[in-house]
């Protein structure tokens, strides 16, 4: 069991992986405890949980809207939950996030407890005290900063999730590799197979590492000023193709680091050796490497997002698997470095 603590200027988190939640009784405090969750959740995993009260909330983004907050202040109101109550969420990236959002806003703030039991929200969602929900179609357009008292990882959970949500998971994982520790690169290249077979030792090790990183940039800047910023590596890109491409948020960061590796070539940042290394752990991961249409589109979409926030735009840059830097670059240069690649490529192949 490891214990990995993050420092909120709104509270601590102490993170443990190598946990069983038979064992979340140690973590919860007397007086009524309130777990949330959602239907698949609570049939492969609540018999595990002690006996609470549970509150239900549905699945999938349109789930993780103010209605279902609503919904949930509702719940808590008719069980009576106050400021003395502890809130639990079990599920997720979804839950972790509508749980965090409702227990910190319901009274002014309940304290609460995660049990992420989906790879991604084991290595990112239930880490780092974002949460919120979603508005007219914009993710995480509302929401607050702050931390659960105790977010419980057992990675046993992960037996019963779908192939594609622990390769969405995975692409989280490399991405914590890429930007800050080319060992966990290293050690994603040789234990491929026991991770797609879900051996607990290599999901332990995958999940404690990835967390270990991202509370390390988490403790430095919680509130993304800075270097937070380096945790959306793929994501400019990736975002533009979860939404054109018809790819899973994993897919699409997937193929977003290697379109950010590609650039960081292009550019002289990156030796075209770790460039390849990275399409190819991608690939033996089971994700996919190559952008399924044109990237000179994604930039005119990824601009026609952001245009409100200025002409540039704030770019995760790869110097090798392990380090990455974040530089504004504007729309104009994004274009041509991407063009120069995407020549390049269409050429080699
Ligand atoms: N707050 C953050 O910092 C942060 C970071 C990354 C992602 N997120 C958010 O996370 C969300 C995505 O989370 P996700 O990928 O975990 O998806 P998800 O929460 O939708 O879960 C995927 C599906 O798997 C089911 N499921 C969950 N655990 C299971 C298990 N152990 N066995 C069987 N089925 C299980 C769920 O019922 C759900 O239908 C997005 O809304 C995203 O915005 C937040
Ligand atoms: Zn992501």
């Amino acid at each position: 069991m490891k214990t990995i603590e993050i420092r909120g200027t709104a509270g601590r988190c102490r993170v443990v992986t190598g946990e069983r939640l038979e064992n979340l009784g140690r973590y919860l405090p007397g007086g009524k405890i309130i777990l949330i969750t959602d239907g698949p959740v609570r049939k492969a995993h609540g018999q595990k949980c002690p006996p609470m009260e549970v509150l239900e909330t549905g699945t999938g983004e349109r789930s993780k809207t103010l209605d279902a907050a609503l919904e949930l202040y509702e719940g808590l109101l008719r069980l009576e939950c106050d400021r003395s109550s502890f809130i639990v969420g079990m599920g997720g990236g979804i839950v972790c996030d509508l749980t965090g959002f409702v227990a910190s806003t319901y009274m002014r703030g309940v304290p609460f407890g995660l049990i992420p039991t989906t790879l991604l929200a084991q290595v990112d969602a239930a880490v780092g005290g974002k949460n919120g929900v979603n508005l007219r179609g914009y993710k995480n357009m509302i929401g607050v900063f702050s931390q659960p008292r105790f977010v419980l990882c057992d990675v046993n959970l992960l037996g019963t999730l779908p192939h594609r949500e622990i390769r969405n998971g995975l692409a989280e994982v490399v991405k914590h590799g890429a930007i800050a520790d080319g060992k966990l690169i290293g050690f994603l290249e040789t234990h491929g197979r026991e991770i797609l077979n879900r051996s607990p030792d290599a999901l332990e090790r995958l999940v404690t590492d990835s967390i270990r990183i991202k509370a390390a940039v988490v403790n430095r800047d919680e509130r993304e000023r800075g270097e937070r910023r380096l945790l959306n590596f793929g994501h400019t890109f990736g975002h533009a193709l979860e939404r054109e491409g018809g790819l899973s948020h994993g897919e699409a960061v997937a193929v977003g680091m290697a379109i950010a590796a590609g650039l960081s070539a292009t550019r002289g940042l990156l030796a075209p050796p770790e460039c390849r290394r990275l399409y190819d752990l991608l690939r033996d991961l089971g994700l996919p490497f190559r952008p399924p249409m044109d990237p000179e589109n994604l930039v005119r979409q990824i601009a026609k997002d952001k245009k409100r926030r200025g002409d540039y735009l704030y770019f995760v840059w790869l110097h090798r698997l392990g380090e990455a830097v974040v530089e504004p670059i504007n729309y104009h240069e994004l274009e041509e470095i991407t063009h120069m690649w995407w020549q390049g490529v269409l050429h080699e192949s």
